[in-house]
């Protein structure tokens, strides 16, 4: 099984597949991590949540290669999922698979019976605030200077799944 995204010819957007990933892909998802984020989580945090019941993690695979995932903790008493991370291979940005993961996170919720969505991301990220409020978040608080390399305010969002937020306004829609 090959992992790499480095020198990586994207296949035809018909070629993805979305799909919960197990412990198998960690050090795929880590790959793509280090590439993108300035600090990660470590594979035993990510492998300790998977086995616990309290992390889902989905991924895009051309063939066996990762282009993009998505993170989630889960809180079943809370009723609350937590989007931890969601990232996509740089060259296959803009074309859906941010999308299509947080498609695959809000259904996975919705089975679970949770109640409510929440994140923080850094206020500078346009890209990704434009796919949250995209989906229906709404801002619900700032932690100032939460960030370091580099320091920058978060902003916290929440979506609360209703009936009416499936359906054709609300992230159905998406
Ligand atoms: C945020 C991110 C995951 C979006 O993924 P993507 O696959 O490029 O997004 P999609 O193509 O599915 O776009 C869905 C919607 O998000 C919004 N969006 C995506 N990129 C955007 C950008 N550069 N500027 C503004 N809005 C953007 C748009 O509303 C878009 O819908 P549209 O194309 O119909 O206008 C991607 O940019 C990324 O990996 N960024 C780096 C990692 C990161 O910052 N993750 C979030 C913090 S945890």
């Amino acid at each position: 099984m090959t992992f790499m995204v480095k020198n990586y010819t994207p296949p035809q957007a018909r070629d993805y597949a979305v799909r919960m990933l197990g412990t198998e892909y960690l050090d795929a998802v880590l790959d793509l991590e280090y590439l993108i984020f300035s600090t990660s989580w470590s594979k035993e945090q990510y492998a300790a949540l998977i086995r616990g019941g309290r992390c889902v993690i989905f991924g895009v695979l051309g063939g066996e290669v990762l282009l993009a995932y998505a993170a989630a903790i889960i809180s079943r008493a809370a009723k609350e999922l937590e989007v931890c991370n969601i990232a996509v291979s740089l060259p296959l940005r803009r074309q859906g698979l941010g999308r299509s993961l947080m498609r695959a996170m809000f259904a996975a919720a919705e089975k679970l019976g949770l109640e409510r969505a929440v994140l923080e991301v850094r206020s500078g990220n346009r890209a990704a605030r434009g796919l949250y409020k995209k989906f229906g978040f709404t801002p619900c608080g700032l932690r100032r200077r939460y960030y370091v390399c580099p320091v920058e305010d978060a902003v916290l969002y929440e979506f609360r799944f209703t009936e009416a937020s499936t359906g054709e306004t609300g992230y159905g829609a998406c």
